[in-house]
């Protein structure tokens, strides 16, 4: 019986030297495929007497059994390789600076909306989100205000057209502020509440510092047992985070919204000397924000029991903060759609805010 060994040998050493993936399943064609050198010495099986076909055949398969096990070896180092150059070839150089710059600009309000979530969200607040066309009930009514309030005149205020008839309380209106995302909050969930409220509000309001349309953050946390300290340390620790100033001095005076009882208008301290305003440490008072602790009649207008829960609020308004954090002199220029203040006072797309880059 002629020996198999020649055979084997040749198969293996042309299997080791396979260059790559298609070399190799050539050569397992070429050997184990239907036409296969190895599958024809099988087939030859047949036509052998019974004595010489069992020695034969326990040979042929053993022949069979090492060429497979040579392909499946070669299979695993040559995927191994081929993965390896892969990744060689197709790595991504990390330290390339992108070319994000002369694309886009990030406008600065977006910017400091971004920036707010970035802070409030890392205390626990989620975004809360209202109608810009609001009911009465939800803009006024729920929120204490009074039938008198200057708010309400027909001046100062965008009511939309109702039927003829309309009462002037089912009116519907531009809202004046974000607060009656308060009362929609509070109706529809149930506290633990903690939100902030970015949003586009309208007043009938025009000169360098008032637009028609303008933006308010609203703030509402409600729960049991919060008192005035929360809102003070909530509030410090928003304004030091926000304009990065670690003693940013901040000081609350007492002043009055009906929706809140006591209330408390947000100063931080600035300095005027010499024409310009420096933020931060200074003989003078600059204010940002109004808050207060929830009224009980609002909390009631919404379904709670104040002897349960207690919360605070507070509203800023949007452009008035990003005109002093990036001294921004004219408000009007934020919606003047002009590409060089744009250029100027815009951000990268990948300037992140994050409060380990101070937020901005
Ligand atoms: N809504 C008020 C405004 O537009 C701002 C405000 C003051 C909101 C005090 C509040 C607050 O939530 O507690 O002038």
């Amino acid at each position: 019986m002629e020996s198999l060994d020649a055979e084997r040998d040749d198969w293996l050493r042309q299997i080791t030297a396979a260059a790559d993936l298609d070399a190799l399943e050539r050569i397992r064609i070429a050997a184990l495929g239907r036409s296969g050198a190895v599958t024809q010495l099988l087939k030859g099986l047949g036509a052998l007497a019974p004595e010489e076909r069992k020695a034969r055949g326990a040979a042929v398969n053993k022949l069979k059994e090492q060429v497979e096990a040579a392909l499946a070896e070669a299979k695993g180092r040559l995927e191994a390789a081929s993965l390896e150059e892969r990744l060689t070839r197709e790595r991504v150089d990390v330290s390339l600076p992108v070319k994000a710059e002369s694309e886009g600009r990030i406008h600065p309000i977006s910017q400091t909306v971004d920036e707010l979530i970035a802070i409030f969200g890392e205390m626990g607040f989620v975004v809360a989100e209202g109608p810009h066309i609001e009911d009465d009930f939800y803009n006024f009514t729920a929120l204490n205000i009074p039938p008198e309030h200057p708010a309400r005149q027909e001046q100062d205020t965008f009511y939309l057209m109702g039927a003829e008839g309309t009462r002037p309380e089912a009116r519907k209106v531009l809202r004046t502020h974000t607060s009656p995302v308060q009362i929609r909050t509070m109706k529809a969930q149930k506290p633990p509440i903690r939100i902030i409220v970015p949003g586009r509000t309208f007043r009938s309001d025009h000169d360098a510092t008032h637009s028609p349309m303008f933006h308010q953050v609203e703030g509402l946390v409600i729960e049991k047992n919060i008192h005035m300290g929360h809102l003070k340390g909530c509030l410090i620790e928003f304004c030091r985070t926000f304009f990065d100033i670690d003693d940013l001095p901040v000081r609350f005076r007492p002043s009055y919204f009906p929706f809140t009882e006591p209330s408390a208008e947000v100063d931080i301290g600035c300095s005027r000397a010499g024409g310009g305003l420096k933020i931060g440490a200074g003989a003078d008072w600059l204010e940002i924000l109004g808050s207060g602790m929830v009224h009980p009649k609002v909390l009631m207008n919404c379904g709670l029991d104040p002897a349960e829960y207690q919360g605070f609020a507070f509203g800023m308004g949007i452009e008035r903060i990003a005109m002093l954090k990036y001294g921004i002199p004219d408000l009007r220029t934020f919606y003047d759609s002009d590409l060089r203040w744009l250029r100027h006072y815009g951000f990268s797309a990948l300037d992140l805010p994050s409060l380990v880059t101070g937020a901005r």
